[in-house]
């Protein structure tokens, strides 16, 4: 086990992610958790995080520095770092007096003979974003990295083994940064790398028995990534105690509604599918207007779901597929609303239950795919592109009807196969068809035909934040165009969606 410990800053999970990376168990805690609960957990090595403050601020993030003489190697980022020299020690140069802020890509030159640093190479570029300064360090430390304005940018104390950098290895922009955290964990921690999937399952499994007990469960699954994965999980953990709601809204893609309720179908769970589409289409007569259709979504799906609940009656536990990157997002909460986002995880005010459990609220996407498949789910389910909970009726500008739905599915069902015959569709994260509400003329055989306007979009993204289009090669789209005006009923013409994100949004509506 390593422990990173927490002092604010921005990219602390993605220490985290990166410690996994090297398949080695880590776990974020606040720099408030009282030092016996460090002790007691006997971490093979300790992160400290950057974070927002200066240390000499009253109400900087500090730790008692028993923490220093608990004989476990530390590694200091950023803030971490002039913590841990302030907390030995020496000093740091505070901001509004130097020169010496850095922020973004910097050379910095590394002395290859310290442990972070062996087999790396002695320039690279790293991603600095400091004002304070290390300006003198404390007793039994040395300079193994600096930058022109930076003497200090990376130190070690080997005999206690302190390492600290004032650069973020844990980002991409830190070129060697990964191995750095690497040589880190394994030649100073001597951490083995056995943390897989497999051990975060188990132990997953492990305290999801201890807190349910003989407690109901309650999901809603959506068939979403998130929600399959967490409901394999839950059912390996407590079996039938698990009852498990798929509102079928009607929105799904073609034959996706049939997969999922296919694929939980041996598994151990309650597995009840409400078929709620006629209900769902009702509700939409004559909306065009796309929040409005987000919201009667969202709440007539927080009906049905409640409807159901009720059937059951009381439940323990609610689980929601809570990953880590929603637990950013809604951190800030100020944000400019976009999009009113429907999410099958936000139903705790309608259901009468004593506790929620957020099995993978510490996971990023990938990790949540590698425990999918590690715990049996199909691939077909585990690499799903994400997928909006409104589904397909925001993929239709303007009115919703059925033939309008069943030509958005034919349509959309062509584009995915013939991505997927290209080898294209784990390497695009996200690609669909949108139903325009426009039509123009066109000539097949020998006739006019004014048919509907068929747009194709693929984007590539790591966040789903910021989205560049797809280059996706002409013969591709070419195919996917011949196709689907050849088999698809009430469209004449096809666009691909050439914006990136901003100023365009990844779905239409
Ligand atoms: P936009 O269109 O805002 O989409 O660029 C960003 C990502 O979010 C997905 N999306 C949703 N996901 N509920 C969801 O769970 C929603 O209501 C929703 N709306 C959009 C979208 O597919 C893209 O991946």
């Amino acid at each position: 086990l390593v422990l990173v410990i927490d002092f604010g800053g921005q990219y602390n999970q993605l220490i985290a992610r990166r410690v996994r990376e090297h398949n080695i168990y880590c776990e974020v805690i606040s720099y408030k958790t009282p030092i016996e609960q460090i002790k007691a957990k006997n971490p093979k090595g300790i992160i400290f995080t950057g974070g927002p403050r200066s240390v000499y601020l009253d109400d900087s993030p500090r730790m008692t520095k028993e923490i220093f003489e608990l004989g476990i190697p530390i590694f200091g980022i950023c803030y971490g770092a002039q913590f841990m020299v302030y907390g030995l020690g020496g000093t740091i140069g505070k901001a509004n007096e130097n020169a010496a802020a850095e922020f973004g890509r910097t050379e910095c030159e590394f002395d290859t003979e310290c442990a972070v640093f062996d087999g790396l190479k002695k320039n690279s570029v790293v991603w600095m974003s400091h004002n304070d300064y290390i300006e003198v360090l404390p007793d039994g430390f040395k300079a193994v990295g600096h930058s022109d304005k930076c003497p200090y940018a990376a130190i070690e104390n080997v005999e206690k083994g302190f390492y600290a950098t004032q650069f973020h290895p844990e980002v991409n922009h830190t070129e060697q940064g990964f191995d750095m955290l690497g040589n880190f964990l394994y030649k100073v921690c001597h951490c083995k790398g056995d943390w897989t999937m497999r051990n975060y399952a188990e132990e997953a499994i492990k305290q999801i028995r201890e807190k349910v007990g003989d407690g109901k469960v309650l999901l809603a699954l959506s068939g979403g990534v998130d929600s399959s994965v967490a409901c394999a999980l839950l059912s390996k953990a407590v079996g039938n105690q698990l009852t498990c709601v798929f509102v079928d809204h009607g929105f799904m893609r073609k034959n996706e509604g049939d997969e999922v309720e296919q694929a939980f179908k041996d598994w151990d769970v309650n597995f009840i599918r409400v078929n709620a589409a006629d209900r769902f289409i009702g509700k939409l007569e004559g909306v065009s207007d796309p929040e409005t259709k987000r919201k009667t979504i969202g709440e007539e799906f927080i009906r049905v779901f409640e409807e159901e609940a009720k059937k059951i009656g009381k439940v323990d536990f609610l689980v929601q597929g809570t990953i880590y990157p929603d637990v950013i997002e809604s951190g800030t909460g100020d944000a400019a609303v976009i999009k009113s986002h429907h999410n099958v995880g936000g139903l705790p005010d309608y259901v009468d239950f004593k506790e929620i459990i957020e099995p993978l609220r510490l996971l990023f996407k990938d990790e949540v795919r590698k425990l999918g498949t590690e715990l049996g789910l199909s691939d077909v389910l585990v690499w799903r592109q994400p997928f909006p909970g409104p589904g397909l009726a925001i993929r239709i500008i303007g009115e919703i009807t059925r033939e309008k739905l069943a030509t958005l599915q034919d349509a959309d069902y062509i584009f995915r196969e013939e991505i997927a015959n290209a080898g294209l569709d784990r390497s695009i994260n996200q690609y669909f068809a949108v139903l325009t509400n426009m039509r123009s003329v066109g000539v097949m055989g020998d006739d006019r035909t004014y048919d509907y306007t068929l747009a194709l979009r693929g984007v590539t993204t790591s966040d789903f934040m910021t989205a560049d289009f797809a280059r996706i090669p002409y013969d591709v789209l070419e195919k996917a165009s011949v196709r689907i005006v050849n088999e698809v009923k009430n469209i004449n013409r096809i666009c691909y969606d050439i914006t990136s994100k901003p100023p365009a949004t990844i779905e239409w509506e």
